[in-house]
């Protein structure tokens, strides 16, 4: 599913995010199960992830990164018309965290969903409300990836406890003046006949929540790492080619690329094969692990205030996940 032009321009008027304050190391997960620092940033670039506290909801976390979000656009809660929420870790299965977050901020006029993509889900919302948008339905839209990854972790599993962290990004969407920056061109994709290589198995429909269910782990995160792996880059390589042969450019003309923040060696892999250079490539998963649907969302937000890239610059965004799922964006800032 694709688009190039579109009437009304959409701009990311602000950006956001929220990490929780507890710093989990390398270190201290080598004592919990079979494994090492240097284990985990040679194989991952990992070196610490944030954990949310017991009562510290997604919810809680996609608000405050709102709010942030808000501040940086100039905009009030009232003023926002559509709250989109990408997350694999809601507060409850229903209502939808948006719904929570609505709430939170006081967000009252808004319309409020959910959207299940995971890693993708950031980029997903992006693509969904920027047509929202451009077809007029909507003036100012929040969008938000937010995490708790650490409730479906089986922090037993030294292959995936090791990967995952918590955290929130969140961008606000609005109509573009005239002079100001768009999102140019997205892209989004998913592939259902490989839903076992990264799945929560339990708690849904499927196989509910018992007792012995969650004994088994679950409900928590699986995944064939080697597998996702190999899918990932190809996918988000051809997911970023896309966006960039639809927006006009060249790898030279690209100042930034935001990539899903799940692995180092993917990370590269696919600046490689953009052609883009290393020092292009935005990378801050040494600090957070992958936080999901949060992940580009939070990259964005410390890109942008950190000046990584400034008025008028040409960045891609692209990520992978669970589903299997992907999807990309180029925007001009
Ligand atoms: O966010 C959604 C998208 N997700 C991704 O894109 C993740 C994609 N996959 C990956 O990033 C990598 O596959 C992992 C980081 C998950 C794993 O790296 P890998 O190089 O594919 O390792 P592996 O799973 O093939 O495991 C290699 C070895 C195994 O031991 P043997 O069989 O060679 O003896 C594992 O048991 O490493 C072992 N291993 C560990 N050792 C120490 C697995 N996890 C650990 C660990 N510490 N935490």
């Amino acid at each position: 599913m694709s688009e190039t032009t579109s009437v009304i321009e959409v701009c990311i008027a602000g950006t956001g995010s929220y990490l929780p304050e507890n710093i989990l190391t390398n270190a201290e997960l080598a004592i919990r199960v079979d494994t090492s620092d240097e284990w985990i940033v040679t194989r991952t670039g990992i070196r610490e992830r944030r954990i949310a506290a017991e009562g510290e909801f997604t919810s809680h976390m996609a608000s405050k990164a709102a709010k942030n979000a808000l501040e940086q656009a100039g905009l009030a809660a009232e003023d926002i018309e559509l709250i989109v929420v990408a997350t694999i870790t809601p507060d409850t299965p229903t209502p939808a965290t948006a719904c929570h977050v609505q709430a939170q901020l006081g967000a009252f006029k808004a319309v409020a969903f959910d959207i299940s993509a995971a890693c993708a889900g950031f980029l997903y919302a992006m693509k969904i409300c920027k047509r929202l948008i451009s077809d007029g339905a909507f003036k100012n839209a929040l969008i938000i990836g937010a995490e708790k990854l650490s409730t479906v972790t089986n922090w037993e599993d030294r292959a995936t406890c090791v990967l995952f962290g918590d955290g929130a990004g969140a961008a606000v969407l609005r109509r573009s003046e005239p002079g100001e920056g768009s999102i140019v061109a997205t892209e989004m994709g998913a592939d259902g006949s490989l839903t076992h290589l990264l799945e929560i198995p339990g708690g849904g429909s499927a196989c509910p929540i018992t007792g012995e269910n969650v004994n088994k782990h679950l409900h928590t995160l699986t995944m064939q790492g080697k597998e996702v792996f190999k899918v990932a880059v190809n996918r988000m390589k051809e997911a970023a080619e896309k966006v960039i042969e639809r927006a006009g450019w060249h790898p030279e003309d690209i100042a930034c690329v935001i990539p899903h923040q799940a692995n180092l060696r993917i990370i590269d892999a696919i600046a490689d094969r953009l052609a883009v250079p290393n020092e292009r490539v935005f990378v801050n998963l040494h600090k957070y692990g992958n936080t999901s649907a949060a992940a580009v969302a939070i990259a964005l937000d410390e890109a942008n205030r950190t000046g990584v890239f400034k008025r008028g610059d040409h960045i891609v965004l692209v990520a992978f996940g669970a589903g299997l799922t992907w999807a990309a964006a180029a925007i001009r800032w």
